[in-house]
């Protein structure tokens, strides 16, 4: 197969029409779609990204009145979120109903639901008579892409088109939530911060990650994010790391000595620094170091989100 990255809507949506896959962009990272109500299309989205076993799939629309669609139930309390917040960086948890197919939820009663903000996404959504299965276009194990280069260097021959809609303004991937009882609990820190959810929540918002003890979630395995270097906390610097073989990731302000070193933002702003993190840890994997350096940034806002990606970074196999 010979993957093509263009802007045309159009090819992208007769080849989803025709079972195939293309990488879109959304505000948060690409994602690898394929038509939802498909099952064998869907199936192609696991080979490609050569994921070990069946993870469950955010499907993408274009307008949320088309929510009702597919799912079903009592979920006023949650969509008032996604009212408030799509188009946008949240994924909302919903009771699925019958036309979702298993592999989408990995046999979950739950399929969760996201209406991304992208001029060319929102036109292929709006183009095509389902919705767009679609997790973050990377293959397994690695950091999510957040320009179609990325997708290209990582996924060559195994999709039919990229659709470029350059660099991922939001740059992590979008918050999930859920309901449990009358709580809002978040499961998946992302681009739209906690903050905004407590302010428009009436109620309790709980934070419960996923994690490997938390099955729910299968996919959400706690190593998620490396890149093929030794990661390290700054703080705790392994005897045999210098000023050589280490590159540093940093928030703000690089390190006088290092020549290997990224930094998210000098001008110490949170969104921008979710907004290259991922591009960040791209860089330093392609140096000549066999270490990579990272201090966590403020934990609030974004920082929540860009935090747990770090954390995924360090933590052991
Ligand atoms: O920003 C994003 O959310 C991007 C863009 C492309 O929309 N998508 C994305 O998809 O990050 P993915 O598959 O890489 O991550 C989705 C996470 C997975 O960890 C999966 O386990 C969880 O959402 N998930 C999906 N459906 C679920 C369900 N029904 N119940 C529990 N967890 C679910
Ligand atoms: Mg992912």
């Amino acid at each position: 197969m010979i993957t093509e990255i263009g802007t045309d809507v159009e090819k992208a949506a007769a080849i989803l029409k025709a079972g195939g896959l293309v990488a879109i962009p959304t505000e948060t990272v690409y994602g690898l779609a394929a038509n939802a109500l498909d099952p064998i299309a869907v199936a192609k989205i696991f080979a490609a990204k050569n994921r070990p076993s069946f993870d469950p799939l955010i499907i993408h629309l274009a307008e949320s009145s088309q929510v009702s669609e597919y799912v079903s139930g009592n979920v006023e309390k949650l969509l008032e979120i996604g009212n408030k917040f799509w188009p946008g960086p949240v994924t909302l948890l919903l009771p699925k109903r019958e036309n979702i197919p298993d592999i989408v939820t990995s046999g979950l009663d739950k399929v969760a639901v996201r209406i991304p903000r992208h001029p060319l996404t929102h036109a292929l959504l709006a183009s095509v008579p389902f919705p767009l299965a679609a997790p973050s276009a990377n293959p397994f194990g690695y950091v999510s892409p957040t320009t179609a280069q990325h997708v290209y260097d990582q996924l060559a021959g195994k999709v039919d088109y990229i659709l470029d809609g350059g660099a991922a303004t939001v740059g992590v991937e979008s918050t999930i939530v859920g309901m449990e009882g009358l709580d809002l609990v978040v499961y998946r820190k992302g681009g739209l911060p906690i903050e905004s959810l407590q302010t428009s929540f009436e109620g309790t918002v709980r934070i419960n990650d996923f994690s490997e003890s938390n099955p729910s979630a299968p996919g959400m395995l706690k190593k998620h994010y490396s890149p093929g270097k030794r990661v390290v906390l700054l703080e705790n610097l392994p005897a045999d790391a210098n000023s050589d073989n280490t590159a540093l990731l940093r928030f703000k302000s690089p390190i006088v000595g290092y020549k290997h070193q990224y930094v998210l933002s000098e001008s110490g702003s949170l969104e921008e620094a979710a907004a290259r993190l991922f591009m960040g840890l791209r860089t330093l994997d392609t140096l000549p170091v066999h270490t990579v350096a990272i201090e966590f940034v403020p934990e609030l806002g974004l920082g929540l989100a860009i935090n747990d990606r770090l954390r995924r970074t360090l933590a052991e196999e």
